[in-house]
């Protein structure tokens, strides 16, 4: 499916579809109004007899609408003119696909960005809509016999009115593009399962990811490797599983030789049994989802060579399987990190800090300007923040501020939790330099604080995408987050 924009004659045009909006209380969009009036004000009828009401995402195609060359016209809800934000202007795009999927309609043209946003200019107006598109255009049926969903849709336009328009509006369009695929990779290797995304696949795929991209060089480090580098707590969680780990490091050279990187790490757990801590068995299927981090992280490499942006980026995956077996941890068990801090595992299910300790002291060989790791880390970010925005807990002010910053402007919106010294004494352990777990009270801020012991060399910023990495339920799969968060970061650091 391809998207562009162009400055187009609704009147004249001949699409199979011409898509324009209505809000409620029977207002017609200026293009709705100028259709209206060459078709016999048909769309007028229609909306006064009140068989379309203009509701957010409800659609009505209208078909050899009379006065135009366009074979059909379709109406689109856009709910209260003055309630329109961004989020509603998304959604109603994604109302959009949806009803186009039912349809054999092969070619669109969108009237949509003369909605009026607060405070939004058109090229944003495109960014949203291009990624609400293509966003809602992914399916996942690989792993299907039969019966495989294809969309008649080949081509969207989205028309724009003005010509000093153009240039921001085809930048956005390509950011929005380039984010599309790297949500699409983030999902898809969320959403492959356990036996077949393990650690050794995420770095085949990391792997030829980097094949078409110049500047992009990937190093995969094995179980011998990560032994000589005394990586204790990260192998601590592998022991248990017959899957090799995995270090896997993506290197992106945008900027100059000499420019610090910005380092991305990302939980790669393919499977997350609990260990020896062993889950309980409702829904375990979705800890297929533990490594969304390292997905969102694999993805935002993508979508940073795409974009061709001119900055050094590095991304770090350390990947494992956890599962129990006669060699996997057990409760007790104190295992020594990188950094040479000693970790009592009192539970085998707190395991991606484990992994991101050693990942993270492996980060300072890279002098990196910023790190950013990522990680469905916590149950308990889903209780304190539900499924809406992401949790950022960081030593520097600055970093979270432009995390949060890049999170209204990408639509992926993250939220600061603190991360003071107090909450350190929850992870005090009787017999080592900590504990891995610290209790009851504030999971997601303990669990920031003990990788707060890892990354005191460097300004670092940690993300918690337990509540956002993927949806359960009817329409269970993975999001694609925090790839548009991760990438507007990245693009406002150039
Ligand atoms: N991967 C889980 C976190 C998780 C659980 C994310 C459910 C999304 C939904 C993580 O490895 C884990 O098990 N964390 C434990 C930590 C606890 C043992 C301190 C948790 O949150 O229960
Ligand atoms: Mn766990
Ligand atoms: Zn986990």
């Amino acid at each position: 499916m391809d998207i562009r924009v162009k400055i187009t004659q609704a009147t004249s045009l001949k699409s199979a579809c011409l898509i324009v909006a209505i809000h409620e209380k029977r207002q017609l969009s200026p293009s709705a109004k100028v259709l209206d009036s060459l078709c016999n004000k048909r769309i007028s009828h229609l909306v006064k007899k009140g068989d379309f009401d203009g509701k957010l995402g409800h659609t009505w195609l209208l078909d050899n609408p009379d006065g135009v060359a366009a074979e059909r016209i379709m109406l689109v809800g856009c709910g209260s003119k003055k309630k329109l934000n961004i989020k509603a202007y998304r959604k109603i795009h994604c109302h959009i696909l949806n009803a186009l999927k039912k349809t054999n309609i092969k070619d669109v043209t969108l009237y949509t960005t003369e909605l009026e946003i607060k405070d939004a200019s058109t090229a944003e107006k495109v960014r949203h809509a291009s990624e609400a598109l293509l966003e809602t255009s992914y399916s996942f049926d690989e792993l299907k016999s039969g019966n495989k969903k294809t969309i008649a849709l080949k081509s969207i336009t989205l028309n724009i009115e003005n010509k000093r328009d153009l240039p921001k509006a085809q930048q956005a369009l390509k950011t929005a593009t380039a984010i599309a695929t790297g949500m699409d990779i983030a999902r898809r290797l969320g959403n492959l399962p356990g036996n077949i995304c393990t650690p050794s696949y995420l770095a085949k795929q990391a792997t030829n990811q980097a094949k078409s991209c110049k500047k992009t060089r990937v190093t995969v480090l094995g179980e011998a490797e990560m032994k000589k580098l005394k990586m204790g707590s990260l192998l601590s969680v592998s022991k248990g599983s017959r899957q090799p780990p995995k270090l896997i490091v993506i290197e992106y050279k945008g900027g100059k030789t000499k420019d610090k990187p910005y380092v991305l790490v990302g939980k790669g757990v393919t499977f997350d049994t609990g260990g020896i801590s062993l889950k309980p068995g409702a829904a375990m299927d979705e800890m297929k989802f533990d490594m969304c981090g390292a997905a969102g992280v694999i993805g935002t490499m993508a979508t940073v060579s795409k974009l061709q942006l001119g900055i050094n980026v590095v991304a770090i995956v350390p990947s494992v399987e956890n599962m129990p077996d006669g060699a996997a941890s057990r409760p007790g068990d104190i295992v020594t990190s990188m950094s040479g801090q000693t970790i009592e595992i009192l539970n085998t299910d707190a395991e991606g800090r484990l992994i991101l300790c050693d990942a993270l002291t492996y980060a300072e060989k890279f002098n990196p300007k910023t790190v950013i790791d990522t990680a469905t880390l916590t149950g308990a970010c889903v209780v304190a923040l539900g499924s809406h925005c992401s949790a950022v807990l960081s030593n520097n002010d600055k970093l979270a501020q432009d995390l949060l910053k890049a999170g209204t402007t990408s639509g992926d919106r993250t939220w600061q939790m603190p991360l003071w010294d107090d909450y350190q004494d929850q992870l005090k352990s009787n017999f080592a330099d900590m504990a891995n777990i610290g209790g009851r009270e504030a999971g997601t801020i303990t669990a920031a604080c003990f990788l707060a012991r890892f990354t005191k060399k460097y300004k670092w910023a940690h993300i918690d995408i337990a509540g956002v990495a993927w949806h359960s339920g009817a329409r269970k799969g993975a999001t694609g987050r925090p790839v548009p968060l991760l990438t507007q970061y990245l693009m406002n650091q150039t």
